[in-house]
């Protein structure tokens, strides 16, 4: 890679791993866990591989939306410790070579926020057009709102003033009003804050909500312009600062957002195949997860996807025909508690697989060799499952399960005192945890070790060119990545039968005297001669990662 490319962008080759410290370690044993706490888990977080942690919301907050109802931008909850110690805790992850990026949440503020106490103590408070008001009854907006089970208008009447305020979300979170520039420059001295004190970017939560306010679209201006303009505000603050963008719209909305000069957000989740992909599991054919990957718009070089197999809220599969959620859920997730909002369902990854290994190492196989930076939650690495008792979204949250004791080894505190419930069964601590994870070269940890082992290895994967190979068999899905004259064919199969798969590789692809053919995922190696046919065999639910290089003068790997 040439220095003068683009070799400063971290982000696309890195493995983020997303936390919540409320949940992640407790060291004070008040059932809550804590910045120090997470600090003394860094080390496993490295030795993992992980080379960026991505924090939920720690700030202030009510809790009434698990943190993302913030009352101070500027602020650490008490509960989960200080200022102090979130710097400690940034400094010490660079210190093992990790990044820190956190949730900006400037779509709204909890409506306890200080701004909004005041916007709403008058009509001609000073804060009062930090959010947005209506004085005429608002229309039917039940079909806006994103929350169903609590909320049917995105707007709520406010007693004192008798107007109405606006509220994508929760009716206690009113939103800000981003064409106040007084709004603007509050978000930039917020960002501006956490990157003094050491955080590299942003996940930024509900970019489309947050950029166009509804009622005020014609004040506004134009949405991206606000947004190149915070993100040549972040890359003047901090050069090498990320802006990834929570955006989940259709590929054509959602390209815009990443800007056309690359100028907006660097890197967005791509929700769109994380769907696909669910639908092809249920299907045991790859070709719906294959159509969307062709389909996927092409971004420039500066840009990056970032893929997920599951985040902290809903796995939403909001984006697929009801037909096709429906076989979703019918496969993985058929009873009512299992679903939320219509549109989501409630589990991890191995409860919805049975916790059949060779499946689930083939979900995160894809995941980590599908073109783009991957992104895990918490407690995928070991297979953690959900509480289906726990309300909503919430059923996710439970407490990282370090060992088998009681409380997971999250807290010395009884269980009945956690700050939110363990898992119960099958993949709770008691069989599901780090400390037997590690000691057991065949566990799930143990693999995901390997696969981002070799995804950091790879930088066909986070930089190269993806194409699709043609298959016969609908059950398999086969793609290569490209990048400087190194290339890598990837093989998943998702069907429980075994499959072979035959590739007629292009002219080039095997150097002309003969080349290695190594399975980076089985460290074997075998000969290959131009022109010869490349036969892949894969058991149910297989997977391989196959390079071709020159003798003797590739990589070990
Ligand atoms: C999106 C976040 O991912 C979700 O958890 C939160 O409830 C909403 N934004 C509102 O902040």
């Amino acid at each position: 890679m040439r220095v003068t490319d683009t070799s400063d962008l971290w982000w696309k080759n890195a493995v983020i791993y997303c936390l919540d410290i409320e949940t992640f370690c407790d060291s004070d044993g008040d059932g809550v866990g804590d910045f120090a706490g997470a600090a003394q888990r860094l080390d496993y977080l490295a030795e993992l591989g992980i080379t960026c942690i991505w924090l939920m919301p720690f700030y202030p907050s009510p809790q009434r939306d698990d943190g993302y109802d913030i009352v101070d931008f500027y602020g650490v909850d008490g509960r989960l410790g200080s200022l102090g110690d979130l710097v400690e805790f940034i400094r010490t992850a660079k210190d093992r070579g990790m990044r820190v990026i956190a949730d900006l949440v400037v779509n709204h503020t909890s409506d306890q926020h200080p701004w909004f106490t005041q916007a709403r103590s008058s009509k001609d408070n000073p804060y009062r057009d930090f959010y947005v008001w209506r004085s005429d009854p608002p229309p039917d907006t039940s079909s806006e709102v994103v929350f169903p089970d609590k909320e049917n208008s995105i707007w709520s009447k406010d007693r004192k003033t008798g107007e109405w305020y606006l509220h994508r979300f929760y009716s206690h979170q009113p939103d800000l009003n981003v064409s106040n520039p007084i709004v603007r420059d509050e978000i930039a001295k917020a960002m501006g804050f956490w990157l003094e004190l050491g955080l590299s970017g942003f996940r930024v939560d509900a970019v489309p909500f947050f950029l166009e306010t509804k009622g005020i679209d014609h004040q506004a201006g134009d949405p991206h312009d606000y947004l190149r303009n915070l993100r040549r505000f972040l890359s003047r603050r901090t050069g090498d600062a990320v802006l990834l963008g929570e955006v989940n719209l259709p590929y054509e909305q959602q390209v815009e957002f990443f800007g056309d000069a690359a100028d907006e957000l660097n890197m967005q989740f791509d929700f769109v195949t994380m769907q696909q992909m669910y639908l092809s599991l249920a299907r045991g054919d790859a070709r719906a997860l294959a159509r969307t990957l062709a389909d996927r718009p092409s971004i420039d070089p500066d840009s990056q996807w970032a893929t997920f197999v599951r985040n902290h809220d809903e796995l939403t599969l909001d984006k697929l025909l009801d037909s096709e959620r429906q076989e979703v859920f019918d496969a993985f997730g058929p009873e009512k508690n299992m679903q939320v909002y219509g549109r989501g369902l409630k589990r991890r990854l191995p409860p919805m697989l049975g916790g059949d290994p060779q499946r689930i190492r083939m979900v995160y196989s894809l995941l980590f060799s599908l073109p783009g930076t991957p992104v895990l939650f918490y407690g995928e690495e070991i297979g953690m499952g959900e509480n289906l008792a726990a309300e909503g979204r919430l059923a996710v949250r439970t407490p990282m399960q370090w060992t088998d004791e009681d409380s997971a080894g999250f807290s010395s505190a009884p269980p009945d005192k956690l700050v939110a419930p363990l898992v119960e069964g099958d993949f709770g601590p008691g069989q599901v945890n780090v400390v037997a994870a590690r000691r057991d070269p065949s566990s799930l940890l143990s693999f995901m070790g390997i696969l981002i082992r070799r995804y950091r290895e790879c930088p066909e994967l986070g930089w190269g060119t993806f194409s699709l190979i043609d298959t016969p068999n609908p059950a398999v899905l086969a793609h290569r990545c490209d990048w400087e004259e190194n290339s890598l064919f990837i093989f998943h199969n998702f069907a429980a039968e075994p499959a072979e798969v035959s590739v007629k590789l292009n002219d080039g692809d095997v150097p002309s005297g003969g080349g290695i053919l190594t399975d980076l995922l089985e460290d074997t190696r075998t000969e290959i001669q131009p022109g010869e046919t490349l036969t892949v065999e894969l058991p149910a639910y297989g997977y391989r990662w196959l390079r071709i290089q020159v003798p003797g003068a590739g990589r070990p790997w």
